[in-house]
């Protein structure tokens, strides 16, 4: 994969993140509106990257890459001097059994590895349906020495993701890189 991103990601480059785009909805619509914003999306799961590539080409959207990769290994393999100038996770598997913890996305050592490729200020959206994942994401945050909780009364941009569209409700959380 170090291969394949250093193709897309150089030195210096400073890029929009999102970890587990899925099918590609969000990231599609936000590259659209944001056109000076490099996007780049990951998601482990082939066919997940072939649906939102299918989306990216339909939109001709320059600025907007999917990637097939797994967070941590995509952190560590990114180009030393690349950054996130801002980071969505939106709907991660909530991996609701204590034992399985262990799998989500957003932990205390993914924060900091994140945190390092991020420039200061960068914000870092999350949000999910599994009330138990926002609190346990809200004190892992609160904890953290390089993120700080940001209250805010709205995102900068809404695109609703499929999952959003099947939720009965949502909760969202935006950290700040300090
Ligand atoms: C519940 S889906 C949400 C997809 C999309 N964000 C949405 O809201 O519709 C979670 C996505 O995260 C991806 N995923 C799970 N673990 C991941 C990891 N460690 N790194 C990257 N993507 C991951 C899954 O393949 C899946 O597409």
């Amino acid at each position: 994969m170090r291969q394949e991103l250093a193709k897309i990601i150089h030195s210096g480059d400073h890029f929009v993140w999102e970890v587990g785009s899925g099918h590609g909805h969000f990231l599609t619509a936000f590259a659209k509106g944001n056109p000076d914003d490099t996007c780049i999306g990951i998601d482990i799961t082939s066919d997940r990257i072939v649906r939102a590539d299918r989306k990216r080409e339909r939109a001709r959207l320059e600025n907007l890459r999917f990637v097939r990769a797994d967070a941590d290994d995509f952190l560590a393999v990114m180009p030393e001097t690349a950054r996130f100038t801002s980071i969505f996770i939106l709907f991660p598997d909530p991996w609701p059994k204590r034992r399985h913890h262990k799998n989500r996305v957003v932990k205390a050592e993914f924060l900091t590895a994140a945190a390092a490729k991020a420039v200061k200020g960068a914000p870092l959206y999350f949000r999910t349906d599994h009330e138990p994942y926002f609190r346990a994401v809200c004190d892992l945050v609160a904890t953290h020495a390089d993120w700080a909780e940001e209250t805010v009364d709205s995102w900068p941009f809404e695109e609703p993701t499929v999952f959003q569209k099947r939720a009965e409700r949502h909760f969202s959380l935006v950290a700040t890189r300090r």
